[in-house]
């Protein structure tokens, strides 16, 4: 069993299998041109799956794929078939931009993946352009009917902006709502990567917008889940990830592996560990050193509080990680 400095049980991976991206989001990688770690410092995936199993040997049951954009990855499903075989019951989902996911849906689906989670932050063609910096929208539509189509279960992860897309938040909902799939609405993360110029809402803010049209209600936690749930009156469900307030980090059960093979134990930090040489080397006792050593080391909480005291911005950049 996988336990931390402050006695909480890690049951949950998030790895990252590549940090490159065919859109530049404002809120994450807006520059361009973007000066790539040079791809032989990428882990294959027999490396990054050497790790995998020594997490699930430890009782970790839940993987989470991502990026940058994991679909640029060539091959992701032998990936997520190699994992799936490994054993039964893993719940294993990834985090893309859907833009990929019309030509691969059909096989994520057939490799054994069952969920995924998909960014959309507009519904108007132009607006989706302004921040992810081209033009993706109707790509993005299209791969969302298509892993809709194959039986893919789909959360929507949406990351109000003031000015640029907090007039949608209830298209949003509405679009999401009427496909069967929930909702979260993410609070912009401040990070020294973004485009300095944007700002965010409070998950408040948010939930008030959605109150000018419909009855809400609060529903609560779900387990270790980061996001808040609240319900309409029909029981349509939907979720606000709100990092300035850190209450969900006591329940943590999570850490996060990079391409490259870093080990990073909180979102908000910089701080990592690799065990790239270790599973180069095919040294899974070293691995696993390595990652009881950062759990010994991983934060209580992140530190995008309300009132933040100083102007402390994060340095972690959510290419690296995918959120
Ligand atoms: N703040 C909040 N969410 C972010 N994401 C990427 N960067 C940020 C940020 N700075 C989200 C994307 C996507 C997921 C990979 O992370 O919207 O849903
Ligand atoms: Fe790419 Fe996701 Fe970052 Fe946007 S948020 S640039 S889609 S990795």
């Amino acid at each position: 069993m996988l336990i931390d400095g402050y006695g909480r049980r890690i049951n949950y991976i998030r790895v990252s299998v590549t940090e490159r991206c065919n859109f530049r989001c404002q809120y994450c990688m807006p520059e361009k041109p973007f000066s790539w770690v040079p791809k032989e410092n990428l882990l294959s995936f027999e490396e990054l799956f050497l790790f995998l199993k020594v997490g699930i040997d430890e009782g970790v049951d839940k993987i989470r794929i991502t990026g940058g954009e994991p679909l640029l990855r060539a091959d992701l499903d032998k990936f997520i078939k190699m994992i799936n075989d490994y054993k039964e019951g893993l719940d294993i989902a990834i985090t893309t931009n859907g833009y990929l996911l019309k030509e691969t849906a059909k096989r994520l689906k057939d490799a054994g993946l069952k969920r995924l989670n998909i960014s959309l932050d507009s519904l108007k063609p132009e607006v989706a352009y302004k921040i992810a910096q081209k033009d993706v929208l109707k790509n993005v539509l299209e791969g969302i009917d298509e892993a809709l189509k194959v039986g893919l279960k789909i959360k929507i992860n949406s990351v109000p902006l003031k000015g640029i897309n907090d007039d949608e938040i209830v298209d949003l909902l509405e679009y999401s709502k009427k496909r069967g799939m929930q909702i979260r609405y993410i609070e912009y993360m401040e990070n020294i990567h973004a485009n300095q110029d944007i700002k965010g809402l409070y998950g408040k803010e948010i939930v008030d917008k959605i109150r000018e049209k419909y009855k809400v209600k609060k529903a609560g936690r779900e387990g270790s889940s980061p996001a808040f749930m609240y319900e309409l009156e029909d029981g349509y469900r939907f979720g606000i990830i709100d990092p300035h307030k850190h209450d969900f980090c006591e329940s943590c059960n999570r850490i996060r592996l990079t391409a490259e093979g870093h080990i990073i134990p909180c979102l908000y930090f910089d701080e990592a560990m690799s065990i790239a040489e270790a599973v180069k080397k095919g040294d899974v006792e070293a691995a696993s050193e390595v990652l009881r050593e950062v759990l010994k080391n991983k934060p209580e909480k992140n530190r995008w509080d309300e009132n933040p005291p100083g102007d402390e911005i994060s340095a972690r950049a959510f290419y690296q990680t995918g959120g």
